[in-house]
């Protein structure tokens, strides 16, 4: 038995075309599905499927806004046409407007959890269909530290990540049934666009993050590579429902 072996599969990965995500689809690409990512910037988009086809898959980009429910629609449906077939979701797309909490306006708390949540939510019940069909499946949510801890600004965002390991376990517990295992990962500080903007504007983020984490540095997107091929693959058959960390000890260090 190859744990690892998912050739012939397919996997749709939101915001698959950059930073984490796109690790993630790496992950998943080198243990042999084929890939749809999903995101609304086609020119990252078409840069991104060359690094997947060089691991010898077929990968598409497909542009959709995930707050848009029938984007999350169209995505899963445009990649089960070209595919025949739907097995793995990533939901990673993701976003942070940063303030403190008196000062958001309920367009930018939308913004962040229709981004973040919402559209996780709506992807999973569009990519539901699709797994049942091929006799089950594996959904990945993207947390974060902010799914564990608070800070000032952060409300949204946390909310919305700490919801992201709730759904999971309602997820996980209603769809077991159903052979689709549901499990949320759970970033340390990793070297995004995402965090490069967190950098320009928290003061001392970049040595703090460095200090606090037992590794001793920030993480890269390829950290985020096997734990997604773990979450994919045969490997991880009777994980469900948990929120595993991938975060250089940053979340048990004292
Ligand atoms: N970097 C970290 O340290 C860290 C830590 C914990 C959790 N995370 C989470 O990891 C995920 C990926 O973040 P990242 O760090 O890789 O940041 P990133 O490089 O900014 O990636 C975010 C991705 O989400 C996509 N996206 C954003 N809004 C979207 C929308 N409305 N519709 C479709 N796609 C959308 C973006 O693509 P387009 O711009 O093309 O739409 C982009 O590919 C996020 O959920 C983030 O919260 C990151």
């Amino acid at each position: 038995m190859k744990l690892f072996d998912i050739t012939g599969k397919v996997a749709v990965v939101t915001g698959g075309n950059g930073g984490i995500g796109l690790a993630m689809a790496r992950g998943i690409a080198s243990c042999g599905a084929n890939v749809a990512i999903a995101g609304r910037n086609a020119e990252k988009g078409m840069a991104a499927l060359e690094s997947l086809r060089e691991l010898g898959v077929q990968a598409i980009f497909v542009t959709a806004d995930v707050t848009r429910k029938t984007d999350c629609q169209r995505m899963i449906a445009e990649a089960e046409a070209h595919f025949g077939r739907v097995d793995i979701l990533v939901n990673n797309a993701g976003t942070s407007i940063r303030k403190m909490p008196q000062d958001y306006s309920e367009d930018e708390w939308h913004q962040v959890m229709d981004t973040n949540l919402t559209s996780a939510f709506l992807c999973s019940q569009a990519a539901y269909p699709a797994m049942v069909k091929a006799g089950g499946g594996k959904m990945i949510n993207i947390g974060s530290m902010m799914s564990l801890f608070g800070a000032p600004y952060a409300t949204p965002y946390a909310s919305s990540k700490g919801g992201i390991v709730q759904m999971t376990r309602c997820l996980a517990t209603a769809w077991a049934k159903d052979n689709i295992q549901v499990n949320a990962v759970l970033p340390g500080w990793i070297d995004t666009e995402l965090t490069q903007r967190a950098r320009q504007q928290v003061d001392g983020l970049q040595s703090s993050v460095e200090k606090r984490t037992p590794a001793g540095r920030w993480g890269a997107p390829p950290d985020m590579s096997g734990v997604a091929a773990f979450l994919a693959t045969a490997a991880s058959d009777f994980v469900t429902g948990t929120a595993i960390p991938v975060d250089g000890g940053f979340s048990i260090a004292m």
